[in-house]
């Protein structure tokens, strides 16, 4: 577990003084790299940090947010340090599989991040880039972790006992995503959705996936509509092999699993289908949205598919 903390004036921090003090308290095999006290003239060591990143299977960024934002040191980061061949581009796959989650303090209220608040936009929207990046290297995306009215301005707003309060409520949603990862089923999951698709790619028997489905298994597939049941799943595959050349090209991307309760998962991501057309021996290449709901079941300790819906 990694936390790459950003903040310019940590001596003056309460909030994200605060997180930190209580997730380091809560786990010893925590890393914590405050960035600014590591790099006060801003020169990065790009090796270390990717080194630092290698060894981590869960990376928070934990922050204020300014400007509706990261601190600057937090933007040279991803600048400097996911860079091609490590994050992104030929050979850049070193940050996929591993989870990511934004934890960010603000000092607006909820009500301002409406539209018709003085933020006007939600905290979500304004999160976007980091969503994308996290997409773009592959990560598994945790939805972000942020608290509001953070800020103490002394004889006008708030008390350093409120802001810590509310620090420490923050800090415990961060322990229990953490502690869900690691007691629970999420990397299973994440590694199954590849292993499902490695099979998908050389039109294996449909055993192998028959094996993982609820007998009431909901499927939707664009132009067919809605089915059910193993024996519709054993002729959508067999239309599918009639029609495909051996291999097919899955590619997961934009990968976001929530565990909505213990070991029920509500999963997304989009896959980029590529395959050669038996009849015309054209390649075909389309981009799909796909949604599951899948459970883990911890006395086979094996993944049931419930509903697998495809759209584009
Ligand atoms: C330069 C700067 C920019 C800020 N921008 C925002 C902002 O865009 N939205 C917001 O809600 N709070 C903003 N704040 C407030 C900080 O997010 C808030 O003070 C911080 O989260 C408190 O955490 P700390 O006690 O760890 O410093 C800003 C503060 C500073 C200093």
């Amino acid at each position: 577990m990694l936390v790459i903390l950003s903040h310019p004036n940590l001596e003056n921090s309460i909030a994200n003084k605060t997180i930190i003090e209580q997730l380091s308290k809560r786990f010893e095999q925590i890393e914590i790299r405050h960035l600014e006290t590591l790099y006060p003239d801003y020169k990065i060591d790009v090796e270390g940090e990717q080194a630092a990143l290698l060894t981590a299977d869960f990376l928070i960024f934990q922050h204020p947010f300014y400007w509706y934002s990261t601190p600057p040191m937090l933007k040279k980061y991803l600048d400097d340090v996911m860079t091609p061949g490590f994050a992104i581009g030929v050979g850049g796959d070193k940050l996929k599989g591993k989870q990511f989650l934004q934890s960010i303090t603000l000092a607006g209220s909820q009500q301002s991040y409406t539209a018709l608040g003085y933020n006007h936009f939600r905290v979500q929207e304004f999160l976007k880039p980091m969503e994308q990046t996290a997409f773009h290297t592959q990560m598994i995306y945790n939805l972000p972790i942020y608290s509001h009215r953070n800020e103490y301005k002394p004889e006008v707003f708030s008390s350093v006992s409120e802001v810590k309060e509310n620090a420490v409520t923050h800090a415990e949603k961060v322990i229990e995503k953490i502690e869900d990862f690691l007691n629970g089923n999420k990397s299973n999951v994440a590694a199954f959705i590849y292993k499902w698709f490695e099979h998908f790619d050389m039109l294996d028997d449909q055993g192998y996936f028959i094996q993982y489905l609820d007998t009431d298994i909901e499927f939707t597939f664009p132009g067919y509509g809605t089915i059910t049941g193993h024996e519709s799943f054993k002729q959508w595959y067999t239309s599918v092999k009639e029609k495909f050349e051996k291999p097919l090209k899955h590619e997961v991307q934009n990968l976001v699993i929530e565990e909505s309760f213990r070991n029920q998962f509500d999963i997304r991501f989009q896959v980029k289908f590529s395959a050669i057309q038996k009849e015309s021996q054209k390649e075909f290449t389309v981009f799909e949205s796909e949604n599951w709901k899948l459970f883990w079941n911890e006395t086979t300790d094996r993944p049931v598919i419930k509903k697998y819906t495809v759209s584009n």
